[in-house]
């Protein structure tokens, strides 16, 4: 896939183009619900995830933590932005445990969910996981 480090509209629009088609590949026969995500690393790669499904259901795996684990298995470790389809008509938010995951990363990251039809919507990750836990309260133990 093409390198595309910055986040203007036009990687926005591919970001979630990447996460239509990892969409396309969601294993979700328990839900139904299919996701997609394409995280952009700062080198411009795109990694995509999509969820994969258990029949011992509390083992499924969201779209989300499945780009971020793609994506640090081949070397990456700083992310800009993430994109989040779910062809839905309204955006669908990452749950609590995938926001703690890309947190851990990049608590500023850009999150763009987005919905059927184009439109979608962009706020930074600290709006949606304020005061988050991190490695730097660690620190502070007796
Ligand atoms: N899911 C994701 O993959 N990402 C989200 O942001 C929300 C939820 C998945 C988990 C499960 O496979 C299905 O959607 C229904 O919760």
């Amino acid at each position: 896939m093409a390198k595309r480090s910055h986040c203007d509209k036009t990687n926005v629009r591919h970001l979630i183009e990447a996460a239509k088609e990892a969409r396309s590949r969601a294993y979700a026969p328990y839900s139904r619900f299919r996701v997609g995500a394409a995280l952009l690393a700062s080198d411009g790669r795109i990694y995509t995830g999509c969820n994969v499904e258990n029949a011992s259901f509390g083992l499924s795996l969201c779209a989300e933590r499945n780009a971020v684990a793609r994506a640090v298995a081949d070397g990456r470790r700083q992310f800009s932005a993430i994109a989040i389809y779910a062809g839905t008509d309204q955006p669908v938010s990452p749950c609590g445990a995938c926001r703690q995951v890309l947190a851990e990363f990049n608590p500023r990251m850009m999150v763009i969910m987005a919905s059927r039809g184009g439109a979608f919507r962009a706020v930074g990750l600290e709006r949606l996981l304020p005061r988050s836990f991190g490695r730097k309260q660690m620190k502070n133990k007796t």
